[in-house]
């Protein structure tokens, strides 16, 4: 029996060497993990399990029959993170440029069915050079198997993706349909075409890190939704998000311990807003009093920073913040801010955590630019994914509410459950000025003194209807509130909601304008 423990011993010890110690250096000299340091590092400590450790590629041809190494370059398994069951793949750069092929695939596919049928998260780690050029077209169909899995299990279980290399080609588009995705800046990147198509075809030279970077992805594109400076922040990210979110779409909104405490007024708050009404103020400021402490985590932080989203506790209760920003673009609606703004909620909805909702927005943004591109259907994606959410949700207007946007920012009308405004609020169909130079415009241009005449119109529209009190007396505000009791009112209201329960007409799906 010794003989056939040793030969375990011996295969297992080989599978822990992935491509070799040179490939492993190579590794480590680009700043980077291997894929078995990243799962150790992500996973409670000694909780991993793997599966399939000795699987091998089946094929012969190009000599991959004398490049056989355990594992198939993809390590695939289960552990805990802080105690809660999560499912992982990590990819090995060091076996075949981690590439993706038939056993390989197999393997993802494998403890995706899993995660699925257990209701637990998936985690994937990428490090990759595409579809293994060997296999031919079973590379192909390995990804799409991927793909196909990806898309059963959204809105299921949370899928979570790290880039940690490579990932480029039809490869992205798996990352792409996951929840979340984590970049490393200057060792991670994605593109469908690389620094030399996009040469040829363009005539464009970019750099890799310029083209699908983690800063590109994380400002411009919006593809990824955090980034990190070195792997083990990275790391550490995915292991904070946990905290937030929920095994599966039957589980509630996680909660940590929390003491109601007599001190929840918040004073900084009566002083927050600035007295001229165009000056601008950082929500974050905002944020930070009404959450429990240091609680909040910030999604797609660097891209449409005139919406800001995240995550934070509220009295000991996970949800989900999405908050207009002034002191960004003034806190206007634009293209990108609906989209992610979208993205968010219909996240959060998925996954019974409940939404706060911060307004101070001036409108949509004008212009050809918006107009061309698609403000309108784009614009849309918010109003539904806030229109079809069926967790609590509780609204409150620090100051503008103007127009379109103030429908569309989780009014009551579209089914919020608790609505706020603070005295400082402004809720109209448009601002004062521009209301005035409207419907006083003959009155403006007859007048002797139509400077003069402007200023008493828009003061007198201002007087009328800058204000929460006409929404109140409608009902559309449930409470107008000092800021400094918000934080106790939020409490009270998530407490309230928590066994809040609403479904959707039944239908096959919803078709939300993409
Ligand atoms: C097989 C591959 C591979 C691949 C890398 N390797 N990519 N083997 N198939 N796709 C191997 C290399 O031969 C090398 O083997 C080892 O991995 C490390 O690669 P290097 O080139 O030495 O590393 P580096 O200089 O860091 O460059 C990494 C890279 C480059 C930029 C990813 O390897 C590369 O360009 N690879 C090809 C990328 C590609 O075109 N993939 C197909 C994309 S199409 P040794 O033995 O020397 O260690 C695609 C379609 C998917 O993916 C469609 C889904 C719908």
């Amino acid at each position: 029996m010794k003989e056939k423990f040793d030969l375990l011993a011996e295969k297992k010890a080989e599978a822990l060497k992935g491509g070799g110690e040179k490939r492993i250096e190579s590794q480590h000299k680009k700043g980077k993990l291997t894929a078995r340091e990243r799962v150790e590092l992500l996973l409670d400590h000694n909780s991993f399990q793997e599966m399939g450790q000795l699987v091998t590629h089946r094929s012969s041809n190009f000599g991959l029959d004398k490049q056989v190494f355990y594992g198939d370059g993809v390590i695939t398994g289960y552990g805990t993170i802080n105690g809660r069951l999560v499912y992982v793949f990590s990819q090995d750069f060091t076996v075949l440029g981690g590439s993706l092929a038939e056993e390989h695939a197999k393997k993802i596919c494998k403890i995706m069915d899993l995660a699925l049928e257990n209701g637990a998260p998936l985690i994937g780690l990428n490090d990759s050079g595409g579809a293994r050029i060997q296999e031919g077209v079973v590379s192909l169909g390995g990804y799409a198997d991927i793909f196909y899995r990806n898309t059963m299990a959204s809105g299921v279980i949370p899928q979570i993706s790290a880039i940690m290399g490579p990932c480029a080609g039809g490869a992205v588009y798996s990352p792409a349909l996951t929840d979340f995705i984590f970049m490393v800046e200057n060792t991670s990147y994605m593109f469908v075409t690389g620094p030399n198509v996009v040469k040829t075809v363009t005539h464009e030279e970019v750099t890799s890190e310029e083209l699908g970077g983690a800063k590109t992805h994380a400002s411009k594109s919006g593809v990824t939704h955090f980034t990190s400076v070195n792997e083990l922040e990275c790391i550490n990210g995915i292991r904070k998000l946990m905290q937030y979110i929920p095994q599966n779409c039957e589980e509630k909104n996680p909660t940590i311990e929390y003491q109601f405490k007599s001190d929840e007024l918040r004073k900084g708050l009566d002083t927050i807003i600035p007295e001229n009404p165009n000056q601008p103020y950082d929500i974050k400021d905002v944020i930070k009093e009404l959450v429990d402490e240091g609680s909040f985590y910030e999604v797609h932080k660097d891209y449409a920073e005139n919406i800001v989203v995240g995550f934070a506790f509220i009295g000991g209760r996970s949800v989900g913040i999405v908050a207009n920003q002034p002191a960004f673009l003034a806190g206007v609606l634009d293209i990108k801010a609906s989209n992610k703004g979208a993205r968010f909620v219909r996240f959060c909805d998925a996954f019974n955590i409940p939404i706060l909702t911060l307004e101070d927005v001036p409108g949509f943004l004008p212009g050809t630019d918006q107009e061309w591109n698609g403000i309108i259907s784009n614009g849309a994606k918010l109003l539904y994914a806030f229109c079809e959410a069926t967790v609590p949700r509780i609204t409150v207007i620090t100051r503008k509410a103007y127009g379109g946007a103030y429908d569309v920012m989780n009014s009551k009308h579209i089914g919020s459950d608790l609505n706020f405004a603070w005295p400082s609020a402004e809720i109209a169909v448009m601002g004062s000025k521009g209301a005035a130079e409207i419907i006083f415009r003959h009155e403006i241009s007859n007048s002797a003194d139509p400077e003069k005449t402007l200023a008493e119109k828009d003061k007198e529209y201002s007087e009328l209807f800058a204000n929460p009190y006409n929404a109140a007396a409608r009902g559309y505000v449930d409470e107008v509130i000092i800021p400094s009791d918000t934080r106790m009112k939020l409490i009270r209201g998530f407490e309230m909601l928590k066994n809040k329960v609403k479904s959707l007409p039944k239908k096959k799906h919803g078709n939300i304008p993409l």
